[in-house]
């Protein structure tokens, strides 16, 4: 028996018998880890807002969308198997938590316009709701799916719809290839990134430019989103790899790594030509964008027939996984302070994996035996002597020397976590009672 309501981020919905979202995947919504400033996910996020400067740029909008948003709006067959239940959650017939950031696409291009319902469509965080010609959009999506090492049920994805007016695409697009060069070559980190990547593009028959467009405004469309990818996906692996070598300079003569490209023939419902675009990195070919050139259905729906567009959907947890090491998707959903402590903000860094069990840290405060010689590594050899390998770490938390004795004072934090089980406090207790024992006989310091 199902609940006659869900409550989803604060709002109340009534269910119906298409309701199929559990309370596990609920919980996810509010998680927010886009917004926490630390986390890999977040990292990517604004690395990639930051190589769309004049796009407009949105990450919290609302994870429960209408249907129609996630599937009529973008041209989803009534049949389209993405629609099953077997495949979405949703809170109701009409409602779902949104399975791609796509969804967004019409209400954001049409923001301050109306939809089918005749509602406003408005984006959640722009007060005056302009109607937006660039855009890109962070967010976690939610899919019924698989369950293995890159597969999670919430995962993120970013957006990005970039619009021209067919007059600038007809006035520059002869021109394009050669003006956009010199416009760029002044402005990338790298001016030879560009040229380091190979294009294996193979435009199948399948993959028709639609009737709505002329031939030279659907190769413009094409060539100015690939080489806006590109210049994406190269500058952030760059940075990843200069972050792994710590070489400092990616940009150096003979240092600079090759990330080649390919587009894979695709089929989306809202764009044609469509294509996957994969990277090989460190050996791989790595799928991690679908693209294309917007379906023209959309963009008169929006109100804007004398406009054309591309549009790309990137999942984050890939490219994060890769960037930062993290070799298990569910380690982005952790709360534990090892996962979180090791990334800031701005910074790509190779996780260091940790023990999956649980963690105890014990203090020790003592004043240091007056006239000895004592050095820090007495107390690392004896704590290890004493612990063995349920000790993950020792560090010195407080220093400092009485004003009147003149006596040395330290207070070290033992992290106690095994590797391969779960130890119980009592057994920790034990082990701290026995570092403590042997520091005063041993070392001879006085515990505080
Ligand atoms: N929304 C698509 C997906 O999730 C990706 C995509 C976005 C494809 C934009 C084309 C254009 O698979």
């Amino acid at each position: 028996t199902s609940p006659k309501s869900l409550d989803v981020l604060g709002t109340t919905y009534a269910t119906d018998s298409w309701t199929n979202t559990p309370p596990a995947i609920l919980a996810k919504t509010g998680r927010d880890l886009l917004h926490q400033t630390s986390h890999p996910l977040a990292i990517l996020k604004e690395l990639i807002f930051k190589e769309f400067p004049t796009f407009a740029h949105y990450d919290s909008l609302s994870p429960v969308v209408s249907t129609y948003q996630n599937f009529d709006s973008l041209g989803f067959a009534q049949d389209h198997p993405g629609r099953s239940k077997t495949d979405t959650y949703y809170v109701n017939q009409s409602t779902l938590l949104r399975t791609h950031t796509s969804a967004h696409q019409l209400q954001l291009l049409a923001a301050g316009s109306r939809d089918e319902n005749g509602i406003l469509m408005q984006a959640k965080n722009s007060a005056a709701a302009p109607r937006n010609e660039r855009f890109l959009v962070a967010a976690d999506v939610y899919r019924r799916d698989e369950i293995d090492a890159s597969h999670y049920p919430v995962f993120h994805q970013m957006e990005g719809v970039c619009t021209f007016s067919r007059e600038e695409v007809r006035d520059t697009a002869r021109q394009a290839t050669a003006a956009k060069r010199q416009d760029k070559a002044g402005k990338v980190d790298c001016p030879d990134q560009a040229a380091q990547m190979i294009d294996t593009t193979v435009v199948g028959d399948g993959n028709p430019i639609q009737a709505a467009h002329s031939a030279e405004e659907a190769a413009f469309l094409v060539d100015n989103m690939k080489q806006a990818m590109n210049d994406m996906v190269v500058h952030i692996l760059t940075k990843a790899v200069a972050a792994q070598q710590s070489s400092g300079d990616a940009c150096a003569p003979g240092n600079q790594p090759q990330f080649p490209v390919r587009w894979i023939d695709a089929y989306f419902p809202f764009t044609s030509p469509s294509w996957e675009m994969e990277v090989l990195f460190q050996g791989e070919w790595l799928e991690i964008c679908g693209c294309g050139v917007m379906k023209q259905e959309i963009l008169n729906q929006a109100d804007m027939p004398d406009r054309i567009g591309w549009a790309f959907g990137f999942g984050l947890e890939r490219l994060a996984m890769l960037l930062f090491g993290v070799q298990d998707i569910r380690l982005f959903w952790s709360s534990d302070p090892r996962f979180a402590g090791q990334f800031s903000p701005g910074r790509i860094n190779s996780f260091r994996p940790f023990s999956r069990h649980p963690s105890c840290a014990k203090d020790v405060s003592f004043w240091l035996p007056s006239g000895s010689t004592f050095h820090e590594n007495d107390i690392m050899d004896l704590v290890r002597e004493t612990a063995g390998d349920l000790v993950e770490g020792v560090k010195l938390i407080d220093s400092f020397t009485h004003p009147k004795t003149g006596k040395g004072s330290r207070c070290y934090r033992i992290n106690y976590c095994s590797m391969d089980r779960n130890v119980t406090n009592e057994e920790i207790n034990g082990v701290q009672e026995l570092v403590r024992k042997r520091m005063v006989e041993q070392l001879g310091v006085t515990l505080r």
